[in-house]
């Protein structure tokens, strides 16, 4: 270093306040002799504290708990033996061993900002990519399928999970009286309760859409979709007891062994999959394609590798790439499309409409959340807005459109578009074919021995505090899934009710009995 290095460097290292002003005492107020009283002058003060009194945006109102990193998707190019344009013209699929950015954030659902992150819960999985179209978010979790299948149920779903208004306690009898008055919650919570529930890590966990999506292709033609993120890392998941056991030394382990890795250079990284089907409603089947509560079997719906992502750069700094990150369903780029499935309808709405109020009406304008191509837009305004988004050349007079002045122009249409017919009566009904529990008695039976054990240990622990018909109600569920799952839950139940010393007026979601048959380390698990 120079002498002259040296003095920059010392006065670039200089403490200032947000208006440039050099700070020269940061450690005493300006008082009225040494003690005091303060005065209302003191602006770097007031600046100081004012700021810091607002450091907090409110947390997202689910997955309020998360880690992030910074990566790259490269594309197969290919579906099977096929060029993967016959079925979608997104650029992000094209041309094998192309690179497309991204931004990755991993979270757990329920529990509040910093929440142990050993407990039972969905994980999220939301990936940004900075595609040459613009963004494309996959908002999806670690679990392929959903407690519900109706977007209009979330909310009371979620204040069901989360604490008690009153107490502000967790409460497992919350839980399931929800679970128990929603059939359709079944196939989940016997994810959820099994050792599926406690993803060892988010490294070794796998991703999911859950949503049926579409792909179009350059003729205008559409197929259904379902994406998944299989970890290369291998999957690794923990009992109940193995969790407690980290959760009394560590309760950021996830995000730890997350930063960790990367920061080491031992990068993780995922094969996406996706899994097809013609457009439709597939009659032929006893599942209706765009119900999330179901899997898409895959000896009829074969999982096909499209593409590699790979994580290689820790944020720098949590709040601006993590905390204000925003991801939604909506934001599709050309070659990807909705379906009709009522709960991805629903999201849409939801994410850019709590973003606009969690991170502010200009969230999009943030490094994190901006895309990384050229915005020309006409809005205008609006909080913390610091920019005009301006194309080269353009009239900057003209801030609407149509206009002969030099503004901005809409762009060409890149294919042909797509555009489903839909006829219908508006009505409130749900779908038909709503087989609440068929796949909750294949997922049972899939599962390994402990597995099964798990899950039942597990789930009478928390029921056997539930009220008498939720009990019921359950056992009633299970016995309709599987014959072995509902008499041993009926037996577990009627047992614990024997132990009158396993009941407790309030249960944690977690519960806090740990399994007496656990092992002492994770497990490693089949891809699902
Ligand atoms: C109608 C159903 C749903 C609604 C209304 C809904 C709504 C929300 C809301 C409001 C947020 C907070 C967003 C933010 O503050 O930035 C959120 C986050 C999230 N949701 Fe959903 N959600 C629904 C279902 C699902 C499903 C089925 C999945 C899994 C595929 C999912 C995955 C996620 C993830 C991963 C995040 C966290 C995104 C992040 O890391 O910032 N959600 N959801």
């Amino acid at each position: 270093m120079t002498q002259q290095d040296d003095a920059t460097h010392e006065q670039d290292m200089t403490l200032t306040n947000r208006q440039g002003h050099p700070i020269t005492n940061n450690q005493n107020l300006r008082t009225v002799g040494n003690r005091g009283p303060a005065t209302l002058e003191n602006y770097d003060f007031l600046e100081k504290m004012s700021h810091f009194d607002r450091e907090r945006v409110p947390e997202r109102v689910v997955h309020a708990r998360g880690a992030g990193a910074h990566g790259y998707f490269e594309t197969y190019g290919v579906l099977g033996n096929e060029p993967i344009s016959k079925y979608t013209r997104a650029k992000v699929f094209q041309d094998k061993g192309k690179k497309t950015p991204v931004f990755v954030r991993f979270s757990t659902v329920i529990h509040g900002g910093h929440s142990p992150e050993t407990l039972r819960d969905p994980r999220g999985f939301a990936v940004k990519f900075y595609t040459e179209d613009g963004n494309w978010d996959l908002v999806g979790n670690n679990l392929k399928i959903f407690f519900i299948r109706d977007a209009l149920k979330f909310p009371d779903m979620i204040h069901a999970f989360k604490p008690d208004p009153i107490t502000n306690i967790q409460n497992v009898e919350r839980f399931f009286d929800f679970c128990a008055s929603s059939p359709e919650t079944f196939h989940m919570v016997t994810f959820v309760y099994s050792p599926w529930g406690i993803p060892a890590n988010y490294r070794m966990m796998q991703g999911s859409g859950v949503n049926t999506y579409k792909w179009v292709n350059s003729e205008g033609k559409a197929v259904l979709v379902k994406y998944h993120w299989e970890p290369l890392q291998g999957i690794k998941n923990l009992t109940q007891k193995e969790a407690e056991e980290i959760q009394q030394k560590n309760f950021n382990h996830a995000t730890q062994d997350l930063y960790d890795a990367i920061e080491r250079g031992d990068f993780p990284e995922w094969e996406l999959h996706v899994q097809i089907m013609e457009d439709g409603s597939h009659p032929e089947l006893d599942f209706d394609p765009l119900d999330d509560t179901k899997l898409w079997p895959n000896d009829q719906f074969p999982w096909y590798p499209v593409g590699k992502m790979v994580l290689n750069k820790n944020p720098e700094d949590y709040f601006a790439e993590v905390e204000q990150a925003t991801f939604g369903t909506g934001v599709l780029v050309d070659g990807l499309d909705f379906s009709d499935d009522k709960m991805l309808q629903g999201r849409t709405f939801s994410y850019s409409d709590t973003q606009r109020h969690r991170v502010g009406a200009n969230y999009l304008q943030l490094p994190i959340n901006a895309p990384k191509k050229r915005v020309a837009t006409n809005q205008h305004g609006g909080q913390m807005m610091y920019k005009r988004d301006l194309a080269p050349g353009q009239n900057p007079h003209i801030n609407y459109e149509p206009s002969m002045l030099n503004g901005l122009k809409e762009a060409t249409q890149a294919g042909k578009e797509y555009t489903p017919y839909i006829e219908g009566n508006l009505v409130r009904e749900s779908i038909d074919r709503q087989s609440n529990t068929k796949q909750a008695g294949e997922t049972y039976r899939n599962f390994e021995q402990w597995e099964r054990e798990e899950l039942l240990t597990n789930l009478i622990r928390d029921l056997s505090v539930c009220h008498e018909d939720i009990q019921n109600a359950m056992i009633v569920l299970a016995q309709e899934a599987d014959e072995e799952y509902g008499r041993l839950l009926k037996e577990g139940l009627h047992n614990a009710k024997k132990d009158s010393s396993a009941s407790k007026p309030l249960g944690n979601i977690n519960g806090d009995q740990a399994p007496q048959d656990a092992m002492n380390k994770g497990h490693d698990a089949e891809p699902y």
